[in-house]
């Protein structure tokens, strides 16, 4: 009877690339469950046979039983919710497939092995089939052990191969699949690796980003493999004609990619981030940056009759979302996208509301938000962070011009507005919409470099 699950990872397929670790747990199974996916590929099943027959001792008897995957739908013809609903599928039936083996396996045979290619945390589901096996049996009764053991994956055997690290210095690797490469390519993202690509997508980046340097690796690890590197719009067509001539040979391509923007792409890609600031004061409020230590006054903010009376859904913010805005404004600053301060009350060092700049529609522009916590309204406290963060607007963050607006009946807000300088511009109508699905016409007010009050020294 089955009390032991060993998944382990076998690297690319060539016995000298198995880890000693990996050596050793083959050597202590007794069944191994190899998916038989049909005829394409059954080179990949010799080289899981290979691997075992290399490494497992001689005195050591197991047996391989292979069990035939389940037929998989079209995935390239479908959306990413049939995808997901396809795989989901598959699994399932792949945990029946095995289930039926297992239960059926000879005395003395206790420990079942999963041989995997790579390594199992990439982009393979034995890990998720194996668990809910796992949990199957525990609803029975009955406790089966799970190990899993790394392997050499194909990313790390590609920068191997172009004797490369994957990522620039201190800086983030982005892994994904063919099928979501360019949806999501920005060069921001910095070095991306590509696996799982029928297509060669990144064939369809050449124009929009040439210089990109490719390293592609196919069949690694192998006798057949294959290496290019260079500028993508330069080789491009030499990997896609290579793909071509390596699938009419094996039948399939197995093949992974880095994507490497030139450095400096980054920056280049995105509108500069908000320059760093000191607290800005005026001796009765301050404002500062937003940290994730904030997010109290974030969640206090909105969750208040008033505010939620003006705003567009009235719904309060949970705790978590409090959090993830407050966390998130690092980010949204350093991305030029927003700049959110917290308003702070001098005298007391408390938080007293929020005011945010963000940067949208032409250049030079910023459209300001506000609020004030209840227990602060009334003393002049949004007429001054409005000052302070329109002065560093203009004088720090290379704005010309500020927008703002208020429903219509929120009259204490545009009276802020006007004592901090800026002048009403218009009403435009039905512009905002309310809790209860009716729109309200929106106060449009703006405050343009040089206007009068930049130029005032903040006061009461
Ligand atoms: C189902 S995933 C398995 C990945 C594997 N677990 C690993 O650690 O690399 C299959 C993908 O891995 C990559 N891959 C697997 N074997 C490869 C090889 N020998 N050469 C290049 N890429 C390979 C390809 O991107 C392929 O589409």
């Amino acid at each position: 009877m089955i009390d032991r699950i060993r998944i382990i990872g076998i690297g690319m397929g060539d016995p000298l690339q198995v880890t000693g670790e990996a050596a050793r747990a083959l050597g202590t199974v007794d069944v191994f469950l190899v998916a038989d996916k049909g005829d394409a590929k059954s080179d990949l099943v010799a080289a899981r046979q290979a691997v075992c027959e290399a490494l497992i001792p001689a005195d050591h008897a197991y047996r391989v039983v292979e069990v035939p995957d389940p037929r998989r739908g079209p995935d390239a013809e479908r959306d990413d919710t049939a995808y997901d609903r396809g795989v989901r599928d598959w699994h399932a039936a792949r945990v029946d497939a095995y289930a039926d083996v297992m239960e059926s396996l000879r005395d003395g045979e206790t420990t079942v092995g999963f041989l995997v290619w790579g390594d199992p945390a990439f982009y393979d589901s034995t890990i998720r089939v194996v668990d809910a096996l796992v949990q199957r049996w525990a609803a029975k009764g009955l406790d089966v052990d799970l190990d899993v053991i790394a392997g050499i994956s194909a990313p790390q055997l590609l920068a191997a191969r172009h004797r490369i690290p994957l990522n620039r210095i201190g800086a983030p690797i982005h892994v994904t699949t063919g099928r979501r490469l360019v949806d999501e390519y920005d060069p921001a993202l910095g070095d991306v690796v590509v696996m799982l690509d029928g297509q060669l997508a990144c064939a369809e980046l050449a124009d929009a980003f040439p210089d990109i340097e490719l390293y592609w690796g196919a069949y690694l690890g192998t006798p057949d493999e294959l290496l290019v590197h260079g500028r993508l719009a330069d080789v491009v067509d030499e990997v896609r004609r290579l793909r071509a001539e390596a699938r009419e040979r094996h039948g399939w391509v197995m093949d992974t990619y880095l994507l490497r923007p030139p450095v400096g792409a980054a920056e280049s890609s995105g509108p500069s981030g908000f320059p760093d600031t000191e607290p800005l004061g005026d001796g009765v409020v301050t404002v500062r940056p937003v940290t994730a230590a904030d997010w109290e006054v974030v969640r206090d903010e909105h969750n208040n009759e008033e505010s939620l009376r003006w705003d567009f859904a009235g719904r309060p913010h949970t705790d978590e979302r409090a959090r993830r805005l407050a966390a998130q404004a690092r980010r949204e600053w350093r991305l030029g996208r927003a700049a959110r301060f917290v308003i702070v009350d001098a005298a007391t060092g408390q938080g007293a509301g929020v005011i945010n700049v963000m940067r949208m529609g032409p250049p030079g522009l910023g459209l300001i938000g506000y609020g004030v916590l209840p227990a602060f309204r009334g003393r002049g406290f949004t007429t001054r962070a409005l000052r302070l963060v329109s002065r560093w607007a203009f004088d720090e963050a290379g704005i010309d011009r500020l927008e703002l607006g208020h429903k219509a009946d929120n009259v204490a807000s545009g009276r802020a507005a006007a004592k901090a300088g800026f002048s009403p511009e218009g009403r435009l109508r039905q512009r905002l919409p309310n809790p209860d699905g009716t729109r309200s016409d929106e106060i449009y007010y703006a405050l343009v470099r040089g206007d009068a009050h930049d130029r005032t020294p903040p006061t009461g």
